[in-house]
């Protein structure tokens, strides 16, 4: 089962489900299942077997969550404290994803899962609540924490760079914020792997590709894989204004994922080429 599943990692399983065919899928988007009903869970539950609770429902609007934080804690936490107790009452695995953004940013070196968390913004303390319920009432469980998303898919920076260099001469991007890109698809990949073996090496994990950047590498990236570069005017911005606060580095360390699933990452710029080679062009 996934829900969220018109999101932006959702339609990665749905790319992945295409072919993975031995696999039952279940893809529940927002009109289906709205996760913070419990009425919603409970039927669904009650009516199929499910081994694997994919959720990729969640409350992601950075910068509105400011504002809407009792939304934003409904989706990111309370329903995820809902999603593990049904969870656990049917014995299905809860895969679950959070974020880079439960971090304050102050480190200078990568993150692991044992670092102190202290979100800066709405956002990451929602995202760091529903990881505290999962952990406080699950023991088969993976949450893998991630960052800077981009994929084929919905809407992130990978995209938003591709139509903006169609649009303007000028592009000012921030250094302000360190982290490591994550091709979404990458993602869903590791998650499948660990469904197909039955992987139980339950817990929390940091995810994302490898290297570090700022959002500016990042668009730099982007507009070289394109062949855009000589279009486009790309400046470094130190003066980015957000209504959120966000953690000047992010930078996730992999260890534990890299040794419990014995897996390798692709780096940050292979994946951003790969993901623009396989035909997505705007
Ligand atoms: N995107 C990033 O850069 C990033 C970085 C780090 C971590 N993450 C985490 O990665 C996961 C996947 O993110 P994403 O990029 O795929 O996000 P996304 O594209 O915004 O997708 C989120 C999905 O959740 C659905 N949703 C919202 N409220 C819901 C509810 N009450 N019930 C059911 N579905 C609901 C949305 O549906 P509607 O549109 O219909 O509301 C949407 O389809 C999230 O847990 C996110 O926190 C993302």
């Amino acid at each position: 089962m996934v829900t969220g599943a018109s999101g932006q990692l959702g339609k990665c399983f749905q790319k992945l489900a295409a072919r993975e065919v031995e696999i039952d899928w279940l893809f529940m988007d927002s009109s289906e299942i709205d996760i913070t009903s419990t009425k919603d869970l409970r039927d669904f539950f009650k009516s199929k077997r499910i081994d694997y609770c994919i959720n990729c429902a969640a409350y992601t609007n950075v910068e509105k969550a400011e504002s809407e934080q009792e939304k934003a804690f409904d989706i990111n936490a309370e329903a995820v404290k809902n999603l593990a107790v049904i969870c656990k009452k049917n014995h299905s695995v809860l895969i679950h994803f959070s974020t880079d953004y439960v971090f304050d940013g102050t480190s200078k070196i990568p993150y692991s899962e044992k670092d102190l968390t202290n979100p800066i913004n709405v956002y990451g303390a929602s995202k760091l609540q529903g990881e505290n319920y999962i952990r406080d009432i699950l023991t088969d469980y993976f949450i893998f924490r991630t960052s800077w998303l981009y994929s084929e898919f919905g809407h992130n920076f990978f995209k938003t760079i591709l139509i903006k260099a169609e649009e303007k001469a000028t592009l000012n991007i921030t250094i302000a914020q360190t982290g490591t890109p994550t091709n979404a698809n990458h993602l869903a990949q590791l998650v499948l792997m660990l469904i197909k073996e039955k992987n139980t090496n339950f817990g929390l994990y940091h995810f994302s590709n490898s290297g570090e950047t700022t959002w500016y590498g990042f668009a730099n990236e982007i507009l070289k894989v394109s062949g855009n570069l000589k279009n486009v005017q790309l400046n470094k911005d130190n003066s980015y204004k957000t209504i959120a606060a966000r953690p000047a580095y992010s930078v996730l360390d992999k260890t534990k994922l890299l040794e419990a699933f014995k897996t390798r990452l692709e780096p940050w710029e292979d994946a951003v080429r790969e993901l623009y080679k396989s035909g997505i062009q705007n």
